[in-house]
């Protein structure tokens, strides 16, 4: 097991991207705090790991506000003892341009930039004071490439990838790892959520979207969760300050 006995804490794993990295990092053998504001579906996440003998509880919290990124960080220790490996993945996804408000701004950067500040930071303090951690951070190929009617949420994307190289730099005297990846078109509710708002059935989507690629598909979530494995583990011992693109080569086009 590559996890073995590793406290990892995952915000945004009740769905998505988050969840199958969560369920991955279960069956490596993880003992996984689900930090996410969605209940009902973070508990069925816990119960899902806990079905294949894993280690699991969930933590109700919005990682933009203050006490809650606090709380997952105590509870984590509280419970498990410790924290080894942080997984900032919870984003929301405020899918516009010039036509986004300044509470649409506040809203985007206070949950994607702000939230994951916030639960790194007290992550960090128990990771510090064991001198060793791994953190990774989920950016997006936003981040690199122009999309229409995107920035608002693709400026938020670009910040944490920035955010990932000066984390990295602050928390190496501490042998705290962070890297980040950036996925690309992945099928996750927030992809079902974009395909309704643009009326585009999912193979319309696959078609438009994995035309862009050079594999000539969208991804799946635990593609995107086995990249965020391999960050986490020792097998990326040497690898700090930097990205990982999974997005099937969209960026190599
Ligand atoms: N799906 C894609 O195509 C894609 C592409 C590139 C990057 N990403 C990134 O991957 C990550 C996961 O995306 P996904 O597609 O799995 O999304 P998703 O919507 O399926 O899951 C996101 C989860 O985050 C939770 N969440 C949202 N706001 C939160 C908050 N304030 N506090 C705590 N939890 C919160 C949601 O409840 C949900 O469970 C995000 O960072 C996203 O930007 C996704």
């Amino acid at each position: 097991m590559r996890l073995n006995g590793k406290v990892s804490i995952i915000t945004g794993g009740a769905a998505g991207i988050g969840k199958e990295t969560a369920l991955i990092f279960g069956a490596e053998g993880a003992k996984v705090v689900i930090a996410d504001i969605n209940l009902e579906d973070g508990e069925g996440a816990v119960r899902e790991i806990r079905a294949k003998g894993g280690n699991a509880i969930f933590v109700q919290a919005d990682i933009s506000v203050e006490s809650d990124a606090r709380r997952i960080t105590e509870e984590a220790v509280e419970r498990f003892g410790s924290i080894d490996i942080l997984v900032n993945n919870a984003a929301t996804f405020v899918l516009k341009g010039f036509d986004a408000t300044a509470e649409d701004w506040q809203h985007s950067l206070s949950v994607n930039v702000i939230g994951t500040a916030l639960v790194t930071k007290y992550a960090a303090e128990t990771m510090r004071g064991n001198g060793s951690g791994a953190i990774v951070v989920v950016s997006s190929v936003s981040s690199w490439i122009a999309q229409p009617k995107f920035f608002a949420y693709s400026a938020t994307k670009a910040a944490l990838l920035q955010m990932t190289r000066n984390m990295a730099m602050d928390l190496a005297p501490y042998k705290i790892r962070v890297n980040c990846v950036c996925p690309g078109a992945i099928l996750t509710s927030a992809s079902y959520r974009y395909m309704k708002e643009a009326h585009l059935t999912p193979e319309l989507f696959d078609a438009e979207q994995g035309a862009q690629t050079l594999l000539k598909r969208v991804g799946r979530p635990e593609e995107v969760a086995r990249a965020i494995l391999f960050l986490a583990s020792e097998e990326a011992s040497y690898i700090t300050g930097t990205h990982l693109m999974v997005d099937g080569g969209y960026t190599a086009m």
